[in-house]
């Protein structure tokens, strides 16, 4: 019987949840991997190798796509102690002027608060069994009043979340660390202006998730807010 430990990603076709996916299985993870661009998910998976990794389609703010995530997982690896809640980006955030996009909020809040607090619903109940950790990704800008910006007020949401968490857990060894990466070169930029500051790699961030994973359970990071040195506040 297998029993390698089993850590799920969403966001890992790319940046900083690719980048983890690789120092999880370094370290003697299994891997979940989750998002919706199944050709990149299909690659890292080959890379990683299909006994170790497992690729799922997966847009987190489907609760139904989800569901089957999280059923997915437990059928191919049997359990899971890790789980990353990473997926999201950044659009159309300020709140003055620009063209009439229905859509374009929407689609941003449902991946990154929803989507986000979908993951920990259904995964919850999977790390109460495995005593496990549950990790999700801030930003810098959920800590600071970021001007023009809607996707800052999403971090904010996602800062909130991972205390109320945490809280909501106490008693059952699971463990809640916030990460809140500052600039990180990663597509992510591919949709918004850079902001021309100095930049983490996403190993960088990777680290950050590791450090945190890997300490004895009665140690819990409760956040990391890692930023290039030198970015400004
Ligand atoms: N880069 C930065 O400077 C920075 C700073 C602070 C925080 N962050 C946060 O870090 C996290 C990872 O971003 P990144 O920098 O690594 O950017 P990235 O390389 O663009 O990765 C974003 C990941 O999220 C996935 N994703 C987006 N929408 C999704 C959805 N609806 N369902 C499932 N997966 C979805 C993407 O995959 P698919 O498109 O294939 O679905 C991709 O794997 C995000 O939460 C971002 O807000 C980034």
């Amino acid at each position: 019987m297998e029993n390698r430990k089993v850590f799920l990603i969403t966001g890992a076709s790319s940046g900083i949840g690719e980048a983890t996916a690789r120092l999880a299985v370094k370290d003697g993870y299994r891997v979940v991997l989750a998002a919706r661009s199944t050709s990149k998910l299909e690659a890292l998976k080959d890379e990683l190798g299909s006994d170790t990794a497992l690729a799922i389609a997966c847009d987190v703010s489907d609760w139904n796509a989800q569901r089957r995530l999280i059923d997915r997982a437990l059928e191919s690896f049997g359990r899971i102690d890790v789980v990353f809640a990473n997926a999201g980006f950044s659009k159309g955030s300020p709140f003055y002027g620009g063209k009439d996009k229905p859509d374009e909020w929407k689609e941003m809040v449902l991946t990154n608060v929803y989507g986000s607090a979908v993951t920990a619903r259904l995964a919850l109940p999977e790390l109460v069994k495995t005593g496990g950790h549950f990790l999700i990704t801030g930003s810098v800008v959920g800590h600071i009043t970021s001007i023009r910006n809607l996707y800052s007020a999403t971090k904010w949401a996602v800062t909130g979340i991972a205390q109320a968490v945490r809280n909501e857990m106490v008693g059952t060894g699971i463990r809640v660390t916030l990460i809140e990466p500052g600039v990180v070169d990663t597509p992510f930029w591919g949709a918004v202006p850079k902001p021309g500051t100095p930049e983490l790699h996403p190993d960088d961030v990777a680290r950050a998730v590791m450090y945190a994973v890997s300490q004895p359970p009665h140690v819990d990071v409760n956040q990391v807010l890692i930023r290039p040195t030198g970015q400004p506040h």
